[in-house]
């Protein structure tokens, strides 16, 4: 994890206080001297993308410190955004601040959330609209708690790398949404591992094998990209293939662990099971090797095929011992297990994002995330084309998958890739 050394920056200053202003629903603007000490700098939560996830995420936020209000929501769909609200209002109706004015539809409700006074944006889109969010959020000047993938193509990474330093420089905070990264029992075993507990990573193992997941059947008022919305998961453009935006878990924990990421992916997969139309174009299996520097090799698979159920984990074979990962677990020389109590890492992100930010030090988590999307990517390009592919090559791609001009209305969905065929670009 990177966290930013920044110091005071100017999203402090957009913080309204608890203690004083927030309590008459005044912005006080500056910084009230005291106010930070007591720790009650008031967090006004915008959610874009009030689907799962960015429900559950308002959620966390609210059991992961005091201080925190949702004061605005934008979804491309009004349906959405109303089982949001009454699911987070359920519990938390005191907590709750969203009138009818600061409630947005359609592809440019993101605008409208970040003209509100909002100062932590949790951005739960599907991942192809990341880049755009990303950025409007950063030039708006708000600290973004990001979903993860953060994009789906190298021209949406390089976007992305180049908004971890604007973020930075500007002393915004971003946080990313892959949470083992906060889980107590991963940062105890990978501590070991950095410490040298299996000696040199000589290699490693991951995957993300489940059967399948949820898919909504079209329903006859739908326009096509209405219907690819709602079915997200099956669209590259919209969700980089599971490899990207499932997979980007596993992958994100052996880059921790290797302090680095790839420099070339070989790999394989295609679309076994999920052949009918209703499953968009994506694959539903990947075999993919990753080359790190120092010719370490990771086996990195990922599959959603109902019956086939699997593993979820990550491992590192070291040349003095072995650590699985996942099960907190390291065997040779220097064997141990954790054995202590593991946390809520849904919750504890934001708990560690929001007191780096009333602490003067916001964390940048942005090109950590970044770095293990492009890996997924890397290997998807790989699976898709058959070719193997270098970081430079996936990084620099001219492959850009978000369409211009979006609307809803037609679109057809891309053909299935083909290795042999499909063409690196
Ligand atoms: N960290 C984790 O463990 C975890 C778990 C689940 C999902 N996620 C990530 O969270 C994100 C959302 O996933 P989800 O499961 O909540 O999906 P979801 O389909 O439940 O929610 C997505 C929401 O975004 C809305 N949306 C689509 N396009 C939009 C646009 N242009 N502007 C505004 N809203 C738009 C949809 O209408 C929907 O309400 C994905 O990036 C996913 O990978 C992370």
């Amino acid at each position: 994890m990177c966290a930013d050394q920044n110091s005071v920056g100017p999203s402090r200053r957009d913080f309204i206080r608890t203690t004083t202003a927030a309590t008459v629903g005044l912005s006080l603007g500056p910084m009230v001297p005291g106010a930070h000490a007591a720790g009650t700098d008031a967090i006004r939560i915008g959610l874009i993308g009030c689907g799962g996830r960015g429900t559950g995420a308002v959620l966390n936020a609210f059991d992961g410190a005091e201080g925190i209000k949702l004061v605005a929501m934008g979804d491309a769909f009004a349906d959405r955004l109303a089982s949001s609200l009454e699911e987070i209002s359920k519990d938390h109706a005191a907590q709750v601040e969203v009138p009818k004015d600061r409630q947005f539809t359609g592809f440019d409700a993101y605008t409208q959330v970040l003209a509100t006074d909002a100062n932590y944006i949790i951005l739960a889109t599907p991942p192809g609209f990341r880049p755009i969010h990303l950025a409007a959020a950063i030039a708006a000047g708000k600290n973004v708690f990001t979903e993860k993938p953060v994009a789906v193509d190298g021209p949406g990474i390089r976007k992305v790398f180049a908004l971890a330093d604007e973020a930075k420089s500007k002393g915004l905070g971003v946080a990313a949404g892959t949470q083992r990264r906060h889980q107590t029992g991963y940062l105890e075993t990978l501590k070991r591992v950095q410490d040298g507990a299996i000696g040199k990573i000589v290699a490693a193992r991951c995957a993300w094998n489940q059967g399948s997941l949820w898919k909504k059947d079209r329903e006859p008022q739908w326009s096509d990209v209405e219907w690819q919305l709602r079915n997200w998961l099956y669209f590259t453009w919209l969700s980089g293939d599971h490899i990207v935006e499932q997979h980007v878990h596993n992958i994100d924990v052996v880059n921790w662990a290797m302090g680095t990421h790839p420099v070339l992916a070989h790999g394989m997969g295609g679309r076994q099971v999920r052949t009918g139309p209703e499953w968009g174009h994506i694959f539903d299996h990947f075999s993919i090797d990753y080359e790190y520097p120092g010719d370490v090799h990771l086996h990195s698979q990922a599959r959603q095929i109902q019956g086939c159920e699997g593993s979820v984990s990550e491992a590192l074979v070291g040349d003095r011992g072995q650590c699985q990962v996942d099960r907190y677990a390291i065997t040779g020389a220097k064997a141990w297990k954790f054995e202590g109590k593991d946390n809520a890492p849904y919750v504890q992100e934001h708990t560690d994002f929001i007191a780096s930010l009333r602490g003067g030090k916001p964390l940048n988590e942005l090109k950590t995330v970044a770095e293990s999307t492009l890996t997924a990517i890397m290997g998807r390009m790989a699976a898709y084309t058959g070719q193997p592919v270098s970081w430079d090559q996936a990084l620099n791609s001219s492959e850009s998958l978000m369409p211009a001009n979006l609307t809803f209305g037609p679109m057809e969905v891309p053909p299935v890739a083909m290795p042999g065929r499909t063409k690196l670009t």
